[in-house]
Order: structure tokens, then C-alpha cells, then sequence
């Protein structure tokens, strides 16, 4: 897809489809009010005999209008004037997009954020024009073996904008179409099936991402190094399955010689809950158990795309998790790459065992900030469902650059606490640690378990058990938390 901005007068401007907006009730916006003028008042005509509320995200195809120089014009509701703000805007235009996307129009220009959107500046108005379009048109990776729908005619999106937003707009643009990148790669892997998207297959697609670009590099590990560097309790979660695990290291070298941010990722390609089988359930859903590892390898897709002046390490931890003779047992106890045993009293909480060597392993490129990103707990969609991604960390000015990322990325995380009380609930009598702190605040006491692994690091923890996918109709990956990621690092980027 091509974005592109332009400047002058709606009625002017040559495409295959002009989209303009109106606001509830019959109020012409700006660009609206133009075609009107320019078509003898045919607009407001229509609009009059009242086949059109102008709700948020209604839409009508009409021909061309007298004056009007495109071939069809697309009419978009925005909702209350007072009420259009940047998730009005993004409702709007998708709802464009996915009109325009019936037809046979390769190019559109669309004046949706002209002359502005409340509370959107320039920059966002071009970032969320293009992540929302390529949201919007994505499909999923899937294997009916019927008839494929062909694919929309669309090619070209031109944002009509005032001439001192444009340089902005323009840029946001690009960062848009970059970030929409890596979301559409953790769409992807998050919603491939687990017989298909196997630790090997990240593997793969990790390094056909470093054989595009020169600033990336990747290696992957085996079961056999992974022993040898003695990753116990990585290992003791992929022992029953016979798929074999892999840990996946991606750099991306953009800053020289700076410390790099660290991305560690759970990507547990399928969560049965191992001996501690999970009831079953919507259990297929765990398919979506490596969208933490989906995200960083998205994370990387962009960055490379946008050629971000940082420097980034990614860790993903891959494996199944799966019951059989050879599986972890409740009550084992494993020894942790950090030296620290941990009696794994549910072979379930296993996201916490994978990347509590993945969080040490991490020390080695002696990152400035390590963030791990994680499909962890069931507790934390209780307590955020799917609106708010769990934030914890016990760096609180990283706990508000993060969050911020989000608010403005619109990818939120919610911070949630952590301290001596709830790790409390993690003693064992066995071990160094139990895996688990019973039922009471699970989400923080598996992030408080994460604790005992960064001592001394800048970490931050992101439970995104509740963002990374929807259920029922529109069961997919949703690419989150990419976005607050790209906006974590543009913003490292830009400092
Ligand atoms: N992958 C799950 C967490 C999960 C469950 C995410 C449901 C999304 C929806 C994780 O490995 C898990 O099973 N966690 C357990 C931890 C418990 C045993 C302490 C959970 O949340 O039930
Ligand atoms: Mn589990
Ligand atoms: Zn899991």
C-alpha cells in the first residue's frame, strides 16, 4: 500500500474515490461542505431526506457528483463533532476502508482527518491512518481450501491535510506503514495453527527476517546447547513434548556501540497445561501461548523496516507444553540457568519457567532495559480482560515510559504492584521457589517470580494474556503489544 498526503480543495482532487465525513447530526464537515457547494447543494439534499444518521462508522457509497472530480464519492459518519476524537477517527476510517475494499477502486483520498481530529496531532493522524489500514485489510494466514475472495483493488491512500501538518503526517505515515508491519507478522505467527507454527518454524521465520536485513542477526539454539548452557528450567518444560525447543536470539545493531534494549519472549507454541493438563475447553486457544515471542519477533519486523537507530536483542523462548511419560511432574525440582531451584508445583505455570532463564540469559548483552513479554496468566484477564495489558516492574520511572507508550500507541498496559508481601507467596519447602503463589493476585505473583531473575536489571514485565487475541466470531491474534513497543522504541530513537 502506497500512503501519500496532498493538499487544496475536496471537490478538486482527482481519484478513484473521495471520502468525506459528517458529524450527527447532518453536520457537513469542511471537505463535505466543498462537494456540497460544488454540486449546487445535492449533498445536504440527500443528507435531508434523512437515509443518513452519521453514526460513527456508517457508511454510503454514491456516484460522483456534479462538480466533483472523482468517480464516486464515499460518505463516512464521525459521530458527535464533540466526540470525534483519535479512536473516533480510527473507527471512521476503518469503516471507510473496509467500504472501499468492496470495490473496484485502486485509489482513494480521504479528508476523514481534515482539518483535525481532537486531541491527534499531525504525526498520529499519519501513524494511525496507516496502522488502521493495514489493520483493516489483513487477512488471516488461513487453509480453506475453497475459492480465495480476491484481494481489494486498493493500492493508494491520499490523507488530505493542511499544509504545516503535512511534513508531520507524512512521517507518521511511514512509522505507520512500519509498525503495521510487525503487527501484521505477530498476526500472523499468533494465528497460525501450533502443528504449523512450531518452535523450528519461529526459528525460520526469525531468520528469513535477518536474511532481509543487513542489521539483523539471528541464531538459534537446540535442545542440545540449551542444555549446555543449562537452561534447567526452560528444559524442564519442553520435556514431554516431541517437538523439539528452540531458543531464538535475534540482534539488531542500529546504535553502534550502545547498551541494547533486551525483548524476551514467551513462546510456548502450545499450552496443554502439561501434567497439570488444562481442562479442555477453548483449550485450542492455546495455540496463542508465543504471541509474547510473536510480538518480539513483530517488534523486530518493524524496527528493521522503519532501519531505527537502536540496538536490540531479542530472546525467544520456544517449546511446547505438553503431558507424557517423559513430562515434568508436580513437585520436581529443576535448577534454573541463575543457580536459584524452583519446585514446579503446577506444571502449568510454565511461562514463568521459560522465561526465567530467558530474563538471565539476557545479562550476557548487559542490557540498558529488559522487558519480557508474556502470555502468563489467566488471573491478569480477570483483572484487565481485554482492554489493558498487565505493566509490572519495579522501576517506576520504566513503569511510566511505558505506560505512556501505550496511551499514545493505543496499545495500553496498566500498571499493577509488586513487593515483598506477594513474592512471600512464593515460598517452598523444598526450594528455592515454588512456580506458583496460589490463587490470590496470580498476575502479580508471577511477575514477582520473574523478580527473582532480573536483581539488578532495568525490567519491566507486560502480561498480555488478555490483548494478544480475541474469542468467539473474531477469534484471531491482534499484533498487541507491537505497537507499544514501536512507540517504546521510536521513542528511544528520537531521544
Ligand atoms: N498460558 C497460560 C495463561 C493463560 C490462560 C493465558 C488463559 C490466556 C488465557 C499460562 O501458562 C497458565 O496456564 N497460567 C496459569 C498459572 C497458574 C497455574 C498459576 C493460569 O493462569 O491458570
Ligand atoms: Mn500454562
Ligand atoms: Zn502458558
Amino acid at each position: 500500500m502506497e500512503f501519500n498526503t496532498a493538499t487544496g480543495s475536496a471537490a478538486q482532487a482527482h481519484s478513484d474515490c473521495t471520502i468525506v465525513g459528517i458529524h450527527e447530526p447532518r453536520e457537513l464537515t469542511a471537505a463535505a461542505a466543498e462537494i456540497d457547494k460544488h454540486s449546487g447543494g445535492r449533498l445536504l439534499a440527500w443528507l435531508k431526506r434523512g437515509d443518513f444518521t452519521a453514526k460513527s462508522g456508517e457508511t454510503r457509497l454514491l456516484d460522483a457528483l456534479p462538480g466533483d472530480s472523482s468517480t464516486r464519492i464515499l460518505v463516512v459518519g464521525l459521530g458527535p463533532r464533540k466526540k470525534y476524537d483519535a479512536k473516533a477517527y480510527r473507527r471512521a476510517f476503518a469503516a471507510a476502508i473496509r467500504a472501499l475494499s468492496q470495490t473496484g477502486a485502486r485509489n482513494c483520498m480521504s479528508w476523514l482527518a481534515h482539518p483535525s481530529v481532537t486531541g491527534l496531532d499531525s504525526y498520529y493522524t499519519g501513524r494511525f491512518t496507516a496502522e488502521t489500514t493495514l489493520h483493516t485489510l489483513y487477512r488471516v494466514p488461513d487453509l480453506k481450501t475453497g475459492k480465495k475472495q480476491p484481494l481489494p483493488s486498493l493500492k493508494r491512500i491520499s490523507l488530505g491535510v493542511e499544509k504545516k501538518d503535512r511534513k508531520e503526517v507524512d512521517r507518521g505515515l511511514a512509522d505507520g506503514a512500519g509498525i503495521a508491519e510487525g503487527v501484521r507478522t505477530a498476526r500472523d505467527l499468533g494465528n497460525l495453527p501450533a502443528n504449523v507454527c512450531t518452535p523450528r518454524y519461529l526459528a525460520q521465520v526469525a531468520r528469513g527476517l535477518a536474511g532481509k536485513h543487513k542489521a539483523l542477526t539471528v541464531q538459534v539454539h537446540d535442545e542440545k546447547a540449551i542444555a549446555k548452557f543449562k537452561m534447567g528450567s526452560f528444559l524442564s518444560v519442553t520435556r514431554g513434548s516431541q517437538e523439539p525447543p528452540r531458543l531464538i536470539v535475534l540482534q539488531y545493531k542500529g546504535a553502534g556501540k550502545a547498551a541494547p534494549i533486551a525483548l524476551v519472549g514467551k513462546g510456548i507454541t502450545f499450552d496443554t497445561g502439561g501434567i497439570s493438563i488444562k481442562p479442555s475447553a477453548a483449550m485450542d486457544e492455546m495455540k496463542f501461548d508465543m504471541c509474547g515471542a510473536a510480538s518480539v519477533i513483530g517488534a523486530f519486523a518493524a524496527v528493521a523496516a522503519l532501519k531505527l537507530p537502536v540496538n536490540l536483542v531479542g530472546i525467544v523462548l520456544a517449546c511446547e507444553n505438553m503431558p507424557s511419560g517423559t513430562a515434568t511432574k508436580p513437585g520436581d525440582i529443576v535448577t534454573s540457568l541463575s543457580g536459584q531451584t524452583i519446585e514446579v508445583l503446577n506444571t502449568d505455570a510454565e511461562g514463568r519457567l521459560v522465561l526465567a532463564d530467558g530474563l538471565t540469559y539476557a545479562r550476557r548483552f548487559n542490557p540498558d532495559t529488559v522487558i519480557d513479554i508474556a502470555t502468563l496468566t489467566g488471573a491478569c484477564v480477570i483483572a484487565l480482560g481485554n482492554q489493558y495489558a498487565g505493566l509490572m516492574s519495579d522501576n517506576a520511572k520504566l513503569t511510566a515510559e511505558l505506560k505512556s507508550a501505550g496511551e499514545r500507541a493505543a496499545d495500553g498496559a496498566w500498571p499493577m504492584p509488586m513487593g515483598e508481601e506477594y513474592t512471600e507467596q512464593l515460598k517452598s519447602n523444598f526450594a528455592d521457589m515454588a512456580n506458583i503463589g496460589g490463587r490470590e493476585a496470580g498476575a502479580i505473583t508471577a511477575a514477582c517470580f520473574l523478580g527473582k531473575f532480573t536483581a539488578g536489571l532495568r525490567w519491566a514485565h507486560l502480561d498480555i494474556a488478555g490483548v494478544a487475541w480475541l474469542s468467539g466470531d473474531k477469534k484471531g491474534a491482534t499484533g498487541r503489544p507491537v505497537p507499544l513497543l514501536l512507540d517504546f522504541l521510536l521513542n528511544r530513537a528520537n531521544a
